[in-house]
């Protein structure tokens, strides 16, 4: 298979072009996979994507994740339909950080795409940990924090254990080892054995620091635009300035394992 890669950011991001999703060959796969875990962010272009092999090439980077409470897409299970921005959506993060495990990777098919408008914002979180003073990132070595699930998840009765977790502050990349800043406006709250008050300004600080534009990539999404982002070392958010115009997307998420960091591994947090 002629598969052509281009980088499509400095931060983050490669558009790849040539893939017949009927016939991924081992070769072909690798390049994929080294690819992504050198860009963080990959998108698959120009290549016709049906329900089933978005949900079989999925399943080729890990197991596919059940979301507990939003209903699966009839005779698909585990991929979910996108068609509503959301503020958690629309705030930077990782995806259900509040999770033990959460998942290591997030997979998007364009289905319907505004004219323009609404893209998807990446921040690579790696860069957003090693340009912090060496100060900084000793004291955030040895951080814990706090993440929450939201309101709508509690409601569903969804357990509530499930939904709070302690990870490190600054997590090592199962596979790269590369350490990035794991804590996302989103589901972050307060650093394990802090207040809320006390946590507030450091975290502050880490949510501007991890977003900073020159750790951004932006992807402007074309019809049919396979993408799948990397939770260990992106956040993103959606950039909703397209107005009443559809923006629908079919997601598969895959299993994570708990982070590991300088810190320690992920607990289930009880305080
Ligand atoms: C998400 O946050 O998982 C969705 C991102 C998007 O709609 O672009």
């Amino acid at each position: 298979m002629a598969v052509s890669f281009e980088q499509a950011g400095v931060p983050a991001g490669v558009v790849v072009t040539g893939v017949d999703f009927t016939q991924i060959d081992d070769e072909t796969f690798a390049s994929l996979h080294e690819a992504f875990l050198h860009h963080h962010v990959l998108c698959i272009r120009g290549s016709e994507i049906t329900q089933q092999q978005h949900l079989d090439f999925a399943a080729r980077w890990g197991k596919v994740h059940q979301h507990p409470y939003v209903p699966h897409i009839e005779g698909y299970p585990g991929m979910m339909m996108i068609f509503q921005v959301h503020p958690i959506t629309e705030t930077w993060h990782a995806d259900t950080t509040h999770a033990l495990a959460p998942p290591k990777i997030t997979t998007l098919v364009a289905r319907e795409i505004p004219a323009l408008g609404g893209d998807t914002g990446f921040a690579n979180q790696n860069l957003a940990y090693e340009s912090l003073s060496a100060a900084l990132r000793e004291l955030l070595d040895g951080l814990y924090a706090v993440h929450y699930g939201t309101d709508l998840a509690y409601e569903q009765g969804v357990d509530a254990k499930a939904l709070r977790s302690a990870h490190p502050v600054v997590i090592e990349h199962d596979e790269t080892g590369e350490r990035a800043l794991y804590v996302n406006a989103d589901y972050t709250r307060h650093f394990a054995g802090w207040t809320e008050s006390e946590s507030k300004p450091l975290l502050d600080f880490l949510f501007a620091q991890a977003t900073r534009l020159e750790f951004m990539y932006r992807h402007r999404w074309q019809p049919g635009d396979f993408i799948m982002w990397d939770n260990r070392s992106v956040q993103h958010r959606v950039v909703a300035d397209h107005g009443s115009a559809t923006r629908q997307l079919n997601r598969v998420t895959l299993h994570g394992d708990p982070m590991r960091g300088p810190a320690g591994s992920s607990y289930p947090y009880e305080g």
